[in-house]
């Protein structure tokens, strides 16, 4: 069982970050349901809640179907962990005194579990007196807190301490009140009892014993995809060009060098569920790479090297009858038409899915530790917004293990 999230979300600008949040603490392996106070929907709506919870949301003590189904004092202990983001100066006050008049109050009371906080309010709000003699009260009480942080406010013009802090310093904190224990995760995630095969890296090409063709590919963002399916609790083998990464933890990592061999180990590792293609696989190997060290001579001072096409790994692994994943997905470097030659490049590659990664200049990817990338799908194209590589890997393995589900491809 994937372990479970109570999100409390309160009334605040705040609140659409908490949307976020929802994302975040899924990719990582947890189940969220979400209780929105009155104020909150005023805010987010608990459509949006729940189409990214995938649950149903819940918002009235006095809805009778919640009662009998369910009830608040059920909802309060089935979660792990409850989490309150953004707690308001207002929610922060009911919490400290007791108080029991709405369904957010009322399963916090009500409740045997933990209680993580995220306030977020007015500077001058979170000064006041009464708020920091509430904050000690549920600080004895046993309530943890994260943030809030220092800064400009919605508000204009106004800055100071209480923003809310950011979701993945939320998730963080879950992660570390829950132990953040991977193998634990691991029993119960997205995509237990899946196999998932990854291909990172650049390869290498050799000309001679000593020389090689090869490209300036780091695998960082392969080795992270691999790294975020195995905490989602996948079966994993990455198959890696030369990096000077270490394996990831809990996957089967299995080293090559040429394009040949590459296709030869991820063939090996089939039958699967998901295949990830983000190594950068050269293109050409030389067509007859010398047994000995090639020397300079008088005579042939300017070598020719003879080139052939390596084979396509993405291509033949799309197209390979039954043993073909469920799931079959390339990356794309673009710098122009990022998605048109996405689109392309899927139908002619035989993918269900490309990761587009705009690397022209303006994106910065170059160089910077963000990736900007596109989804695209045969139904439609999703912008995501600048992310670090293993926010991209756990937002993919995350919609790769929803994939399968939606479409009940079973285990
Ligand atoms: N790929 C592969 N085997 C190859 C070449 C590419 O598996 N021999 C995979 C890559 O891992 C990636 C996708 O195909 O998933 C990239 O396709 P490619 O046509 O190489 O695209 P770009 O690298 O973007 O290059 P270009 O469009 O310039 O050809």
């Amino acid at each position: 069982m994937a372990r479970r999230i109570l999100l409390i979300i309160g009334g605040g600008i705040a609140a659409y970050k908490s949307l976020d949040l929802i994302r975040r603490l899924r990719e990582r392996g947890y189940g969220v349901r979400v209780v929105l106070t009155r104020a909150a929907q005023e805010f987010v709506t608990p459509l949006a809640a729940g189409a990214l919870s995938n649950d149903r949301v819940f918002t009235d003590l006095f809805d009778l179907d919640d009662e009998r189904e369910i009830g608040h004092i059920r909802l309060s202990r089935d979660a792990d962990l409850l989490v309150v983001a953004p707690a308001t100066a207002d929610l922060l006050a009911k919490m400290a005194t007791g108080q029991a008049s709405d369904l957010a109050c009322a399963v916090l009371l009500a409740t045997d579990k933990p209680v993580l906080v995220a306030p977020a309010m007015n500077p001058r709000m979170w000064a006041h007196p009464a708020t920091c003699r509430n904050m000690r009260q549920l600080e004895t009480d046993g309530v943890k807190f994260i943030g809030p942080n220092k800064g400009e406010m919605a508000e204009r013009g106004e800055a100071g301490t209480g923003r809310m802090s950011e979701p993945t310093e939320i998730a963080d904190a879950v992660d570390r009140l829950l132990g953040g224990d991977a193998s634990a995760m691991k029993k119960a995630g997205l995509l237990s009892g899946r196999r998932v095969v990854v291909t990172s890296g650049p390869t290498h090409e050799p000309i001679d014993p000593v020389r090689y063709i090869a490209n300036r590919s780091s695998g960082k963002q392969g080795h992270a995809i691999a790294a975020a399916a195995a905490v989602l609790g996948a079966q994993v083998t990455l198959v890696s060009g030369p990096v000077s990464l270490p394996p990831p933890e809990g996957v089967e990592t299995i080293t090559v060098e040429t394009a040949e061999d590459m296709l030869a180990a991820v063939r090996r590792a089939l039958p699967a569920d998901i295949a990830i293609f983000a190594a950068a696989v050269a293109d050409w190997r030389v067509a007859a790479a010398a047994d000995q060290k090639l020397k300079k001579t008088k005579s042939n001072s300017a070598q020719t090297l003879a080139l052939v096409e390596n084979p396509d790994i993405l291509k033949t692994i799309a197209a390979a009858g039954p043993k073909r994943p469920a799931l079959v997905i390339g990356f794309a470097a673009e710098t122009e038409n990022v998605v048109a030659h996405a689109q392309k490049k899927r139908k002619d590659k035989g993918a269900d899915w490309i990761v587009a990664n705009d690397v022209s200049p303006e994106t910065g990817t170059f160089g910077g530790d963000r990736n900007t990338v596109h989804l695209v799908t045969a139904r439609d194209i999703e912008g995501w917004p600048p992310q670090t590589k293993e926010e991209v890997a756990r937002r993919l393995v995350t919609r790769a293990a929803e994939y399968l589900q939606e479409n009940q491809i079973d285990v």
